[in-house]
């Protein structure tokens, strides 16, 4: 576990700078995510709130809007360079209010019922132990606190970043990881994730789909972005001989066919589970 934490930070250290370049691309894919989670927290201006595993802060961004001036908006994230990254788009689009810290989702370093809403986009299921993030975040939320969270479903309803893994693992003759393994789709069972959210002692507990379609210009694109932005394929990807890429390459070209689109676009499909709960 140990081994798996620092490898994952040292990953999501190394790619927080394309992070930065591309949190506009980003946003764009994970826009619906983002309105469901804000809307199923429902806040009311002048309360407190935590982003966990924040990236470029974008959750920080809507809860301050929606918080106003008398609330109080903590984002984070355990990757400090990501932090960085953050701290410099806030201050760029004026919510210098913002409070940016290095956290890690396992062990919040808040008081008990610090906060009203907790909010994590895309980031339990990378962690080495998401039954403690959660109870975690139960923690820190004040009764009748509310968690929203975005997740992956599983790799078959989401070939953009299934192809690329499921090449690179097997180029690297690596089986495949078990499906509660740390990563992409570790959360994609949603009996699993009511059970979780359950033992952290949350109830009102509401799960449902999103599904979305990736548009990418070229399949240079589609590689382009996916390499840049997804730490865990980042990290597979530098233990590829240069000269084996060409082949890694031609495979994953073989695999997007099925997706490809007139004028040489790709379409891929992504489905998320997204969710909220509230402490009792
Ligand atoms: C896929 S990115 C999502 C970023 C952002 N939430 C968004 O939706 O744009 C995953 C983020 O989780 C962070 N992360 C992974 N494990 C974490 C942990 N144990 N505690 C806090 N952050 C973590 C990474 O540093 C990375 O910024």
């Amino acid at each position: 576990m140990d081994d798996f934490r620092a490898a994952s930070l040292e990953s999501w250290s190394t790619v927080a700078p394309d992070w930065g370049e591309l949190t506009a691309w980003v946003d764009e894919q994970l826009a619906p995510a983002a309105g469901w989670m804000i809307e199923a927290v429902a806040l009311k201006p002048g309360e407190r709130v935590l982003e966990l595993a924040g990236g470029p802060g974008t959750l920080s961004l809507r809860a301050a809007r929606a918080v106003g001036p008398d609330g109080h908006v903590i984002y984070s994230d355990f990757a400090a360079p990501m932090v960085e990254v953050a701290r410099d788009r806030l201050a760029v689009e004026g919510d210098t209010a913002i409070e940016c810290r290095v956290i890690d989702a396992e062990a919040i370093d808040l008081p008990d019922g610090a906060v009203d809403a907790v909010l994590c986009r895309m980031g339990y299921m990378l962690m080495a132990d998401p039954a403690l993030a959660l109870r975690e975040s139960a923690r820190v939320l004040a009764p009748g606190g509310r968690l929203a969270l975005t997740v992956w479903s599983d790799a078959d309803s989401n070939p953009w970043a299934a192809l690329p893994m499921k090449t690179v693992l097997g180029h690297l003759g690596a089986p495949p990881p078990p499906p509660d393994a740390p990563g992409l789709w570790s959360l994609a069972d949603t009996a699993r994730l009511q059970r979780l959210l359950e033992d952290a002692g949350l109830d009102s507990i509401r799960i449902e789909l999103l599904d979305k379609v990736l548009e990418y210009e070229s399949f240079e694109h589609w590689l382009e972005m996916t390499t840049r932005l997804a730490g865990p394929l980042r990290t597979l990807l530098a233990d590829i001989e240069p000269g084996d890429r060409a082949a890694i390459e031609q495979g994953l070209r073989d695999a997007a066919k099925p997706y490809e689109q007139e004028g040489g676009g790709l379409s891929l499909p992504e489905r998320m589970l997204v969710a909220s709960a509230r402490r009792p």
